[in-house]
């Protein structure tokens, strides 16, 4: 049987009685081919002279490489001529994009991690973007866009996705009506739907975080961590298996794909930063496409979803997947008050 492609899904997600709206449509389809071209500058490596790191920082302190900095113009140059987008944001921009006077202005705001797992760009290992889809605020007429536009609750997405530049090039994406997945079928050139109802199992016995923060992290972290070390002669009484990538793209993809948690808590090495992951477009994003896969996504006992931003690029723990395991970290940070 033949397979639908992204188009096919969309429209048919825009048939729907409460369906989406033909502009999301639209600006997710411009999205998803941005996200082709990033995939062809990332296959190309070192032969598309695309590797290493730049001299310059971005507003969140870190070298940036030029995949990040390419990957994020291909998302700007795509979206903003569309007529979709109101304005623009994105962990390599220190303030917003607003959408030139040439260009028309839509009634949505796109939200953008361009290239998520960095450090592996250059060691070859799969990495990603991250987007997210808000609905601009209406503006008494011709009031500029501002930051505060943004500063919404991760409820009030209405659409989040990613695409996984591994392997296989994947998308994964929810418009509030489960998860679905794309695998781009490279003669082609087009997303074909492969994954139509990704679902996380409700327990796991694979935990992902990186280990090097132990002697870091609070309590509540750790000892939900030895428990899962114990193994079966613990009080888990099973063992558990470890992975951790470093890209959370593809870290979320696996947890998608078959179960895990997934864990980049608050530690004492910046004690004034709540975590190392941005709310606004890495946590955001992946909690909608967690909890609409079935799991849950807690900052270490609030719900990710739910916490009311403050600033653009704020950070924030993040504790997502199997929603049994999520819930039981979350728990041991209640006890430990
Ligand atoms: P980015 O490359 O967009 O800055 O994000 C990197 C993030 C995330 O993808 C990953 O889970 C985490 O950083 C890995 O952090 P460590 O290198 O500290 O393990
Ligand atoms: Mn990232
Ligand atoms: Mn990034
Ligand atoms: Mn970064």
């Amino acid at each position: 049987m033949k397979r639908k492609t992204l188009t096919q899904y969309l429209v048919e997600q825009q048939r729907q009685a409460d369906g989406l709206g033909a502009e999301v449509r639209l600006l997710i389809e411009v999205v998803a081919r941005a996200c082709k071209s990033i995939g062809h500058a990332v296959g190309k490596g070192a032969l598309g002279g695309v590797l290493g790191s730049l001299d310059s920082e971005n507003v969140q302190g870190e070298v940036q490489k030029k995949l990040d900095v390419l990957s994020n113009e291909i998302l700007l140059e795509a979206n903003e001529w569309g007529g979709h987008l109101a304005a623009m944001a994105s962990e390599e921009m220190e303030t917003i994009h607003a959408i030139p006077n040439r260009y028309p202005k839509g009634e949505y705001l796109l939200l953008f991690d361009p290239l998520d797992g960095s450090s592996n760009i250059d060691v070859n290992v799969s990495i990603g973007t991250i987007f997210s889809v808000l609905k601009a605020p209406t503006h008494v007429a011709g009031a500029p866009v501002t930051e505060a536009d943004f500063l919404q609750e991760g409820s009030r997405q209405v659409a989040a996705g990613y695409a996984v530049y591994g392997p296989q090039t994947m998308l994964v994406l929810t418009v509030g009506k489960g998860v679905v997945g794309f695998t781009l079928d490279r003669e082609m050139g087009s997303w074909v739907l492969t994954h139509e109802n990704i679902r996380i199992p409700e327990d796991t016995r694979e935990f992902a975080i990186n280990m090097s923060n132990m002697r870091h992290w609070a309590p509540p972290v750790r000892r939900y961590i030895d428990e899962c070390l114990a193994g079966a002669t613990g009080t888990r009484g099973k063992d558990f298996n470890m992975r951790w990538i470093a890209s959370m793209v593809a870290d979320v993809h696996r947890i998608l794909t078959r179960g895990g948690i997934f864990m980049y808590p608050w530690d004492a090495r910046e004690p004034g930063k709540p975590g190392k992951l941005r709310l606004m477009y890495e946590a955001n994003p992946m909690s909608f496409i967690v909890e609409q896969a079935g799991g849950a996504a807690v900052d270490g006992v609030n719900r990710i979803l739910d916490i009311k931003p403050g600033q653009l690029h704020q950070r924030v723990g993040v504790v997502l997947g199997s929603r049994n395991e999520v819930e039981r970290v979350a728990q041991y940070h209640r006890e430990a008050g």
